[in-house]
């Protein structure tokens, strides 16, 4: 009898809570509506997720689909599972929201819980980020990082010595090589160096090459990706089971390369060696105060910006030279005679344009967001006006807007040249391949650096061309661990 009770019990809770969260995600359902916004429809739970999460649609085609659906919109709205998102699409809004009411969408989506990623500087929030910014942005002003570009030269000459050596062995004057691995070998000896201060191991794959790999594996393997689902959309559940996006060497990594070599500098009294002028030393010898927690986490975050995002713009430029042979003429002209680049790289013309128009094609970071933190509302140049509430979830799809035929003359045509006409100047201003407003990227111009280094190296002694191969991306997402892109790469002959 008492056994039936309880299981009567149960039962009344159980359709309780369903009938609960049935209510709260209908109510959901109006929050587009209510406000004014054109949303498209929502099916229960998946929102408008459903295709994406059968995998019937990849989620990037899916947001281009509802982007161009809604055409004469400056804003829309979208269900991504339980939670509304609201997509800007107008740049003259997007400017808005992130420069003229930055104070009012200060935050990005705290998506993750993990002390690695919630302190790094990409996720921190308020006073936290400008204490921060504050004590880490002179590392990465323009006439503190001319210290490290001799350097980073180093590791260019060794990374043409290893394409030398491999094409050598193949006993031909061409190569195919992955510009994946390539790039992310280079990347990972440019990090070693001036964020840890370790001298470069070439050849042999270094510990910051592993670690760097197996960051990337963690963020997108399934696994990975439910534990980030769970953060994102029921943080009290992932708190719950303390779940955490990565795996333990990666922990140990970060204690025994920066906790444990912050301790022996301390130890030894290096910190006060201020020629030993990497990353770690830099943010020991700051003013402002930061603890090993913060330490560690922008020195991550600084292994995962510094990588993926620059991996991906070197291979969309070579993917691109392969196709253009005319563009790669123009390069070569203009670099084969150029001996000093360390002096004369920002006058490298066309070298910068193909690097502006591979960001605006393929911007390697697909989406901005912002998180509204104060009610406000915003009013265009026509007189519209649009009430933001806190928040608000903001996205704003960068790969769409720079690939928007209402924006830019023919965008699937890779042409360097739309950034030099009359029109160079209005194109420039509806780019942000590096973000907008204060929460920018911190390191565009060191990462601009590395890529004009690194090809203005391959090109001035090889071409580059297309070879069986090579895959033609459908979107910077593509370039996942599985799909790399392979050109090849032929000796000029004088
Ligand atoms: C081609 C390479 C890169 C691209 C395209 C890129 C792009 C971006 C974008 C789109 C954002 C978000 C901006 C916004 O929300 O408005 C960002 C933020 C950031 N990036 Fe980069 N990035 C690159 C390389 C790097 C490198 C090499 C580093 C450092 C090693 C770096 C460090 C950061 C940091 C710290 C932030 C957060 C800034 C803040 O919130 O204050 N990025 N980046």
């Amino acid at each position: 009898m008492e056994t039936n009770t309880n299981i009567g019990v149960l039962l009344t809770i159980f359709l309780l809570l369903i009938f609960l969260g049935y209510r709260k995600i209908v109510k959901d359902h109006n929050f587009f509506s209510q406000r004014g916004i054109a949303f498209i429809k929502p099916k229960i739970f998946f929102g408008n997720m459903f295709e994406s999460f059968l995998e019937f649609e990849n989620q990037e085609v899916l947001l281009k689909r509802f982007y161009n659906d809604f055409k004469r919109e400056k804003l829309f709205g979208i269900f991504m599972f339980l939670r509304p998102i609201i997509i800007a699409k107008d740049v003259e809004l997007i400017k808005k929201i992130t420069v003229t009411h930055s104070t009012q969408f200060h935050n990005r989506d705290r998506s993750s819980l993990d002390d690695l990623l919630s302190k790094s500087i990409y996720n921190l929030e308020g006073s936290q980020w400008l204490h921060t910014k504050i004590a880490i942005a002179p590392f990465f002003e323009e006439s503190a990082i001319k210290i490290f570009y001799s350097n980073i030269s180093l590791c260019a000459d060794d990374f043409m010595r290893m394409l030398d050596k491999k094409r050598s062995s193949s006993n031909d004057n061409e190569l195919v090589i992955d510009t994946k691995t390539v790039i992310e070998e280079f990347l990972s000896n440019v990090i070693a160096l001036i964020i840890l201060g370790k001298g470069i191991v070439y050849g042999e794959r270094n510990a910051v090459y592993e670690i760097a790999k197996r960051i990337e594996e963690d963020l997108k393997s399934l696994r990975g990706g439910i534990k980030i689902f769970f953060m994102t959309h029921f943080p009290v559940i992932s708190e719950f089971f303390d779940m955490k996006i990565f795996s333990k060497e990666i922990y140990d990594f970060f204690r025994e390369h920066v906790t444990e070599e912050i301790k022996n500098r301390k130890r030894r009294k290096v910190d006060k060696d201020k020629n030993r002028q990497d990353f770690v030393q830099f943010l020991m010898n700051t003013n402002n105060h930061l603890d090993d927690v913060t330490i560690n986490a922008q020195i991550f975050s600084f292994f995962v910006s510094g990588f993926s995002p620059i991996s991906k713009l070197f291979q969309l430029c070579c993917y691109e030279l392969a196709k253009n042979e005319r563009i790669q003429n123009e390069l070569y002209e203009e670099i084969r005679n150029e001996n000093d680049f360390l002096r004369n790289y920002k006058n490298l013309k066309i070298l910068d344009k193909i690097i502006l128009e591979t960001l605006r094609k393929w911007p390697p970071i697909n989406n901005l967001n912002r998180i509204c933190n104060q009610n406000c509302t915003i009013e265009l140049k026509n007189g519209e006006k649009y009430r933001f509430f806190k928040n608000d979830f903001i996205k704003i799809p960068l790969n769409l807007i720079q690939n928007d035929h209402e924006l830019f003359y023919d965008p699937n045509y890779f042409n360097p040249h739309r950034f030099d006409s009359d029109d160079g100047e209005k194109n420039l201003n509806i780019i942000f391949p590096f973000g907008i407003g204060e929460r920018a990227c911190l390191c565009s111009e060191i990462a601009i650096f590395q890529v004009k280094l690194v090809l203005f190296e391959i090109t001035r002694k090889y071409l580059i061309l297309q070879s069986q191969k090579t895959a033609t991306p459908v979107g910077c997402s593509f370039l996942s661990d599985s799909n790399a892109i392979c050109v090849r790469i032929k000796l000029r002959t004088k």
